[in-house]
């Protein structure tokens, strides 16, 4: 048994679907389903005896500790969050419970409930921090790809968050001995994730003939990664990756966000040839720069590529033309996000974001 935390978002649902897809272990997901959380992700499970959702929060210790307790599990995946970095910039104070507070709870939960297991129960143990190449901070086009090793610079109270949490999860190795096992990716892309992020959102609004907003100039680049390839190397790290270690994963795909959505526009011109908002990157709006946009993300993965064995198996263009088709076919799962809390996101942000 595994006990997965934020299963309902993008990722972890990905995770979820991909680890029970292969036939591993069965799974426990603890969720607080915030708005972006969303149960439909996983209704292919529905039937699925390996698979058990508990609604609640990993701040929540006494439920944390009744279900490690109930369900033994020989790992404990945190993909339980705050995600968007615009969020984080209107209200800070969300990143700092969850990410910084809350995580705190469960990892000292884990510890307690580590302590007393026999010794071949607490070799095999692993706590895994889902973090972020955002915590190395901006590069210049000069820099070379960050390593592991690189120093944290967070830019955005989202990064800094997952920055301190990742602090603490090296801390409870050095001190307590914890197994712990900490992952920074890049920027994922694919099915399931809240068009609040740049690809579902540009999708979302270029099928509604809405503005497509870019940030700035839309030269800042990042890594882009399909989710499939980050949930296997999430599987390569928890089997093989060394208790206290951190590890890279990315894609070196060096897109800048303007050549990610005019290549999204094109897929829509493919693809919907008949819609009335065709050729699509006439929908493109150059709009105020978030505040503190970092400029460049690259990650060195050859650590993980090394160690652990691990490759990422799409490309770009193929994932973006899944991710694309994908949300054309789940206009259904689309429509039910599309409600009353999405519409004041959008509106609040787009319209009367500081500095715009
Ligand atoms: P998401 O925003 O789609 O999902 C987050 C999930 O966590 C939601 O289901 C939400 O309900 C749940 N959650 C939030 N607070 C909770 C709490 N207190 N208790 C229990 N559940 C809670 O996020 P995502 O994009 O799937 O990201 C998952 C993890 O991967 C995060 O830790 C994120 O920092 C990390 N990450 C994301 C990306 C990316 O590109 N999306 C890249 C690198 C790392
Ligand atoms: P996002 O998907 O929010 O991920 P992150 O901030 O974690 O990298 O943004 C990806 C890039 O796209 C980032 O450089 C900001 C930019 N962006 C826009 O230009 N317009 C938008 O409306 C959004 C949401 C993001």
């Amino acid at each position: 048994m595994i006990l997965v935390t934020g299963g309902a978002g993008f990722i972890g649902s990905n995770f979820i679907m991909n680890w029970l897809g292969l036939g591993k272990c069965p799974i426990v997901n603890l969720d607080k389903l915030t708005y972006a959380g969303n149960l439909n992700n996983l209704s292919s499970l529905a039937n699925d005896s390996r698979y058990t959702f508990v609604y609640g929060d990993i701040g929540d210790r006494n439920l944390v500790r009744e279900l490690l307790y109930k369900y033994q599990p020989f790992a404990v995946i945190n993909f339980a969050a705050e995600t968007h970095v615009d969020r984080s910039i209107y209200c800070p104070e969300n990143f700092i419970q969850t990410n910084i507070l809350s995580s705190f709870n469960l990892i000292d939960e884990c510890l307690s409930y580590w302590k007393q297991l026999t010794p071949p129960q607490k070799e095999s143990f692993r706590f895994v921090d889902i973090s972020t190449d955002e915590v190395y901070g901006s590069l210049t086009s000069n820099d070379p790809p960050s390593k592991e090793s690189a120093q944290f610079t967070p830019n955005s109270p989202y990064a800094a968050s997952k920055a301190s949490f990742d602090h603490l999860v090296r801390a409870y190795h050095q001190t307590f001995a914890l197994p712990v096992l900490t992952t920074h990716c890049s920027n994922n892309f694919g099915p399931f994730q809240f068009p609040e992020k740049l690809i579902p959102l540009v999708i979302v609004n270029a099928l509604q003939g809405k503005p497509l907003p870019i940030y700035g100039d839309g030269m800042q680049i990042r890594d882009w990664i399909y989710v499939n390839d980050h949930c296997e190397a999430i599987n390569s790290v928890i089997e093989k990756g060394t208790p206290g270690s951190s590890y890279n994963i990315g894609h070196e795909t060096k897109k800048t966000n303007l050549d990610i959505v005019k290549a999204i526009c094109k897929l829509l011109d493919e693809l919907r040839p008949d819609s009335p908002y065709a050729p699509h990157e006439k929908l493109i709006e150059f709009i105020a720069d978030r505040p503190g946009h970092d400029r460049r993300y690259a990650l060195d993965a050859e650590k993980i590529k090394k160690e652990l064995g691990w490759q990422p198996k799409e490309t770009f263009d193929n994932g973006l033309r899944k991710t694309v088709t994908w949300y054309l076919d789940n206009q259904a799962w689309m429509n039910n996000i599309l409600c009353g809390d999405y519409h004041a996101w959008i509106a609040t942000h787009y319209n009367g974001a500081p500095g715009k």
